[in-house]
């Protein structure tokens, strides 16, 4: 059977994998830059992962400055087989309440100017990939799984709307997402999902709701606030991860 090598994409609230085993650290460089940040290739539950912190380490790095196609070529270069990402969001509908879990199955882009696709006409031929269910279902069915084995209440699917950032949305904005259909809101879920479909890699999100999106709550968006439910939230998001990894031995 072929090795599968897995890599989590960590975001705000998750610069460093605390209990990875670190087996090395890699200064990657591709043909389309630098990414974000040292691959950390470690051990967790005796699973081969590779971290990349996609703010870099010092958290340092916009949602509209990141090199989203030097990092994800850069863990394909790595023979990384699949993805999890990791992204904190503001939550829209009912059930987004801070602290919740969702494996978002589907994306609505709003981002703007980003660099967005491997197929340009410059670095590849002009292709066009099918994105019609942006997450990979089973890695979606079998983060769920873990989620149930562990007891950590993660709502099965949602759609994310991705937005440009960094600031937060006017109230007008979340409206319009959320009568798009949109469920949470985030700046980072594309183009890096898209961008692993184009190579292939298998690619689901664990989204941590880390505050009412603009207009749903008659309090300020703080980062002290946010950085309180991150606290716990990234806890619950690492003992699924674990347990997904538990369940691939
Ligand atoms: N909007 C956009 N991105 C976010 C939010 C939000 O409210 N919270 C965390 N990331």
């Amino acid at each position: 059977m072929k090795k599968h090598l897995i890599a989590i994409i960590g975001g705000t609230g998750l610069t460093e994998y605390e209990g990875l085993e670190v087996i090395k650290t890699v200064e990657a460089e591709t043909a389309l830059g630098t990414p974000s940040a040292p691959l950390i290739f470690g051990k967790l539950q005796d699973q081969d992962v590779v971290f990349l912190a996609r703010h870099g380490k010092a958290h340092s790095v916009a949602p509209h400055r990141v090199n989203y196609r030097a990092n994800i070529l850069a863990l394909k270069e790595a023979g990384v087989t699949q993805i999890i990402a990791v992204n904190a969001v503001g939550g829209i509908t009912e059930k987004m309440v801070s602290g919740a879990i969702c494996t978002p199955d589907q994306i609505i882009d709003y981002t703007h100017g980003r660099s967005d696709t491997f197929f340009d006409g410059d670095y590849q031929p002009l292709d066009h990939v099918d994105f019609s269910y942006p997450y990979d279902a089973q890695v979606n069915a079998e983060l769920n799984q873990a989620a149930d084995q562990v007891q950590v209440p993660v709502e099965s699917s949602g759609v994310y709307g991705a937005t440009q950032g960094p600031r937060l949305e006017t109230a007008a904005e979340v409206l319009r997402l959320e009568k798009d259909g949109c469920d949470m809101v985030g700046m980072t879920g594309m183009p890096e999902a898209v961008l692993a479909r184009e190579l292939g890699l298998p690619y689901a999100c664990l989204a941590l709701v880390v505050n009412p999106a603009a207009g749903k709550s008659d309090q300020l968006i703080t980062m002290d606030d946010i950085r309180r439910v991150i606290a716990t939230g990234m806890l619950d998001i690492k003992k699924v991860i674990a347990q997904y990894l538990a369940n691939k031995r």
